[in-house]
């Protein structure tokens, strides 16, 4: 049965994926779409190899995940309620998928690749690593993850101009990973853990849009984990804002996640042993009934299960974002979306990654940073903090937490026209990208 039912969800994400692409694509005209000046993009037309059949083998990485069921929706995921249109059991390794489902919307696609302003390669790099991650017959060649697009692009029978244009310059992908995952140096083979895709020069010219960038990133810049909430229209975007607003916080501070049970001393567990402390602790002048809750979810139990950590988010002034296995988060999102004011405890963890979509000179006006050492190592207790930030500062922050909600979710693919006009976390994205390849073009054309 389950096998049928995948064998279903492919055949029908093709056979959408490629009426799309020959319906949509239309040649550039600078007279009748003025709106698309300098924003032509031209979707690569590759080979199933490179997307559709790495969903096609969904179940065989078992020490990973069986991510069959994460695929409906054109990625989003199954429905969290029968009755719901916009929360969704929403796997985040799905972006890939998720981008070019939006892509194949995107108002100014060109057929025409010399008149397109960047090229969109609907490559699946991350589900293509999995196999180099989770399969011991390809551990020891992590150094080839990529090479075999790399030749596919630049193979004589393939129109080898579109790359050689501008040597790759135009070209952008998502990996839906952290950068740490696709980032380990060629010589380490077998790595210890990731493949080398980023650090393959190869592909050192493209643009490519990770979860998490290295601390001196290259080609990749940070978007947006996808949460749960993609909202087909403006009206349901905008109920959930209002319910955001009026939502009554009675807890000071939420964690939502696992980790800091171990001795040594991290900031997972001075979390977790601050909030033991203060149970049944009141306080902020009655303003709470609780200063802490712990959401724990150890073993991914909340992962597809949204419903487990957002009311309790809607419920509290911050949410503490600790780093985990790395710096970023797609806790960070979920808590933005619930109005639940961000507190960093490394720089690592947003604001130096996300520069499109969480403007870094703006940081302060909508999280709190707290250095993870000061709690860890100097005894700062974050309750104090966070009990220290006046009333109506709180009330600012959280308010321009608030406007942000539009920029870092990911609308629903074929929403209503209204709420195509809000740019949301694909919009700016690929409004960056656009940006960054102008400028990546003008200095090698300069040199
Ligand atoms: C949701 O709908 C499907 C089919 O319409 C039905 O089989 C299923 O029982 C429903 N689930 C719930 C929880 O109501
Ligand atoms: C991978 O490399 C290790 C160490 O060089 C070796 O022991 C192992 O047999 C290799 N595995 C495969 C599948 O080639
Ligand atoms: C990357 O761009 C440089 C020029 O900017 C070019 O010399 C090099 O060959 C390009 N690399 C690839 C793999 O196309
Ligand atoms: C727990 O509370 C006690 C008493 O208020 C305090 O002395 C201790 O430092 C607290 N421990 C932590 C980890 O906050």
């Amino acid at each position: 049965m389950a096998a049928t039912a995948t064998a279903t969800t492919l055949l029908t994400l093709s056979f959408f994926f490629f009426t799309l692409v020959n319906s949509h694509q239309s040649d550039p005209d600078p007279q009748s779409s003025p709106e698309c000046a300098n924003r032509w993009i031209h979707i690569r037309n590759l080979p199933p190899q490179f997307n559709l059949d790495l969903l096609s083998t969904c179940s065989l990485f078992p020490l990973f995940d069986d991510f069959c069921p994460h695929l409906p929706n054109h990625g989003l995921g199954h429905k969290t309620h029968n009755n719901t249109r916009s929360w969704f059991r929403t796997d985040p390794f799905m972006l890939e998928l998720i981008f070019h489902r939006r892509m194949l919307e995107y108002p100014c696609l060109t057929p025409n690749p010399s008149a397109a302003d960047a090229v969109y390669l609907p490559y699946y790099a991350g589900l293509d690593s999995l196999r180099y991650l989770y399969d011991p017959n390809y551990y020891n060649f992590s150094s080839h993850h990529g090479l075999n697009i790399y030749q596919f692009l630049n193979h004589h029978e393939n129109s080898p101009d579109i790359w050689n244009r501008n040597n790759g310059h135009d070209h952008f992908f998502v990996a839906s990973r952290p950068a740490w995952d696709l980032s380990q140096p060629l010589s380490n083979d077998p790595p210890v853990w990731g493949t080398s895709l980023l650090e393959l020069p190869e592909f050192y010219n493209v643009t490519v849009l990770t979860f998490e960038s290295r601390a001196y990133p290259w080609q990749e810049v940070a978007i947006p984990y996808p949460t749960s909430f993609h909202p087909p229209n403006t009206a349901l975007l905008d109920s959930w804002v209002s319910r955001v607003r009026q939502s009554r916080r009675t807890t000071l501070m939420l964690f939502a996640g696992g980790g800091g049970v171990s001795a040594s001393p991290n900031i997972r567990r001075s979390i977790r042993m601050e909030c033991d402390n203060s149970t049944g602790d009141g306080g902020g002048d009655g303003l709470y009934t609780s200063l802490c809750d712990f959401v724990d979810c150890s073993n991914g139990i909340c992962e597809h299960d949204p419903i487990k950590f957002m009311r309790p988010m809607l419920q509290s002034t911050f949410c503490l974002q600790p780093p985990g296995d790395t710096p970023t988060r797609r806790s960070t999102f979920d808590g933005i979306l619930a109005g639940c004011i961000p507190v960093f405890f490394e720089e690592q963890s947003a604001r130096k990654q996300y520069e499109w979509h969480l403007p870094e000179a703006q940081f302060g006006d909508f999280s709190v940073f707290i250095p993870k050492e000061d709690v860890v190592f100097k005894g700062l207790r974050i309750l104090d903090v966070l009990l220290g930030i006046p009333r109506g500062e709180v009330r600012r922050m959280r308010e321009k937490v608030v406007e942000l909600i539009p920029r870092v979710m990911y609308r629903k693919h074929g929403s209503s026209l209204g709420l195509r006009s809000k740019k949301d976390a694909f919009d700016i994205a690929v409004e960056g990208t656009l940006e960054r390849i102008k400028s990546r073009l003008q200095e090698v054309s300069v040199h």
